[in-house]
């Protein structure tokens, strides 16, 4: 018997929660932060340690799949879970975002998207229902609708001509989703750096009962005050047993006032791209690895950490990895900072579940500011 995608509310502190996620392919714990798999692959990790850890789900990217390998050949390989050898669940994003931040020569319609690819230059046509075609081949658990993002700043017409051709796809996408209890469809909401614009899209999305809710179009160029201002807005108007995901986000700052504003699920490339650059994050701060500070330093990143990358190598190695350009200097900072983005997750679910979610989050963020140790 497959189990039916469902919403469980475990505990709330203040506005924070703390639930899981069920799903066919297993259970997601939240708040969570799900490792951003774009093509197939968490760059420059294996998912045997994406899983290990902590991550309980990974993102997709529908704009690259379609391009190459293409989702019908995905399909008749079996599906993404199969093609990655990631059997847990995995989310999609449906394609019009990274659209418009990648492709080339792209038009947006009331009937959807064309563009070229910015692989080869071939032109493509993305429907609402094309997309959820699409994530429907490559097999994915949680599938967005096809939205439109605009950047910040914008002026209002704008942001409302997005808002509201978002809100006539999402009927479209739930349309073309259909009945399918095992998996889920989430809506977006739009609406930029306007709080009214921001509440008519979240109640018209609220009012579609769909089986979750995204907050998008937000660390697109604002600054972290106004995204706030935008989850504040937002989030009381969502359903209450209904999970949240604010895309694309972001810093663990950033994920930790979310969470305080009742976001439960988060993605961004922050912790393997900035790890492929020599960034490190870690309970006291981030540590730029490429600074000549550290290339004589014996001392690991953090010695109490339960991360091989962390614990096992010094940072005078790590420097010299990435300076050198080496590839196993991305992989140790990339595998470093994902498991610091779960650890923090844990801690956040840990701590919402013992009811000291604000004691929590200052004192990780009091740690931060120490600096390194
Ligand atoms: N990723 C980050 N922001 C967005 C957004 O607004 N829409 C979609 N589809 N993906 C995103």
């Amino acid at each position: 018997m497959t189990i039916p995608f469902s919403f469980e509310l475990l505990a709330t502190d203040g506005k924070a929660r703390r639930g899981v996620i069920h799903t066919a392919r297993g259970d997601v714990r939240t708040p969570a932060f799900m490792p951003v798999g774009t093509v197939g692959t968490v760059k420059a990790m294996y998912l045997d340690q994406v899983r290990d850890s902590g991550a309980d789900i990974i993102l997709g990217n529908t704009y690259h799949l379609m391009l190459r390998p293409g989702a019908e050949r995905v399909a008749r390989l079996g599906g993404l879970h199969e093609f990655i050898r990631w059997p847990h669940p995995i989310l999609t994003d449906s394609g019009g975002f990274q659209v418009m931040s990648l492709a080339a020569l792209r038009k947006m319609s009331e009937d959807g998207v064309t563009f070229r690819s910015h692989i080869d230059g071939k032109r493509y046509e993305m429907s609402p229902e094309r997309s959820i075609e699409i994530q429907g081949l490559l097999g994915s658990d949680i599938q967005m609708q096809l939205d439109e993002c605009v950047a910040l700043p914008a002026g209002d017409d704008e942001i409302r001509k997005a808002m509201e051709l978002s809100l006539r796809w999402a009927e479209r996408c739930k349309a073309a989703f259909g009945d399918q209890p095992e998996r889920a469809m989430f809506g977006i909401v739009q609406g930029g750096d306007n709080e009214d614009l921001r509440s008519e899209s979240a109640k018209a999305l609220a009012g579609m009962d769909l089986k979750g809710y995204a907050v998008g179009g937000l660390a697109v160029g604002e600054p972290q005050e106004v995204m706030l201002a935008m989850l504040d807005a937002t989030c009381p108007l969502l359903p209450a047993g209904k999970p949240r995901y604010l895309m694309g986000v972001g810093t663990p700052q950033d994920i930790l006032r979310s969470v305080a504003r009742g976001i439960d699920m988060f993605d961004c490339v922050m912790p393997t791209r900035s790890g492929r650059h020599g960034l490190a994050f870690t309970r006291r701060g981030r540590v730029n690895l490429k600074n000549a500070r550290h290339a004589e330093d014996h001392r690991p990143l953090d010695e109490e950490s339960t991360c091989p990358a962390a614990r096992d190598y010094s940072r005078a190695y790590l420097h010299h990895l990435i300076r050198s350009g080496e590839m196993l200097g991305a992989m140790l900072l990339s595998w470093n900072n994902i498991h610091y983005y779960q650890q923090l997750m844990q801690g956040i679910r840990d701590a919402i579940a013992a009811g000291n979610f604000a004691e929590f989050a200052a004192r990780t963020e009091a740690d931060w500011k120490r600096g390194d140790i």
